[in-house]
């Protein structure tokens, strides 16, 4: 069977009570949720991690060799961790970037991604959605049904 994991970069432990007028008030753990029903019933494994640290998503990224995929929200190191964007460079496994909130409408530091270059493709801006497209399109990539150019 086909796994995927998820990571969810810092601070998304408050998802719920964090700031809900820009990400929802849906919890990490209802999203966990939903992404869970949504793998199963494309019958895929799919494991999850969150860390507020950025040595652990390093770590957690260079030992994603035996997932097919992996879903990263990286959260604010998406705009300044070299070392994040180096770890997805070094593996195989293919990671799309998921955000929330549309990170090019908000405030300026938020425009830059360091790890855009090295993902297959990002997604942002629809909430829960965000995960849900981007788990969609795993899944499709997985299954050979995306005959789209890479
Ligand atoms: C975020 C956007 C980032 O700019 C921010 O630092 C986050 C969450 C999002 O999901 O919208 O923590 O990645």
């Amino acid at each position: 069977m086909k796994k995927i994991l998820v990571l969810h970069g810092p601070n998304l432990n408050l998802l719920g009570t964090r700031e809900p007028e820009i990400y929802g008030s849906t919890t990490l753990q209802d999203i966990n949720m939903i992404l869970r029903q949504q793998a199963e019933a494309a019958n895929v494994i799919i494991n999850f991690k969150q860390s507020n640290f950025e040595g652990e998503i390093v770590e957690a990224i260079q030992h994603a060799a035996d997932y097919d995929y992996v879903i990263l929200n990286a959260a604010a190191f998406t705009h300044y961790s070299i070392a994040i964007r180096d770890a997805i460079a070094a593996v195989r496994t293919p990671v799309i970037e998921v955000h929330l909130s549309n990170v090019d409408k908000r405030e300026e530091f938020r425009h830059k991604s360091v790890i855009a270059p090295v993902v297959v493709g990002r997604i942002c801006g629809f909430g829960v959605d965000s995960y849900k497209a981007a788990l969609y399109c795993a899944i499709n990539k997985l299954s050979g049904v995306d005959s789209d150019a890479d």
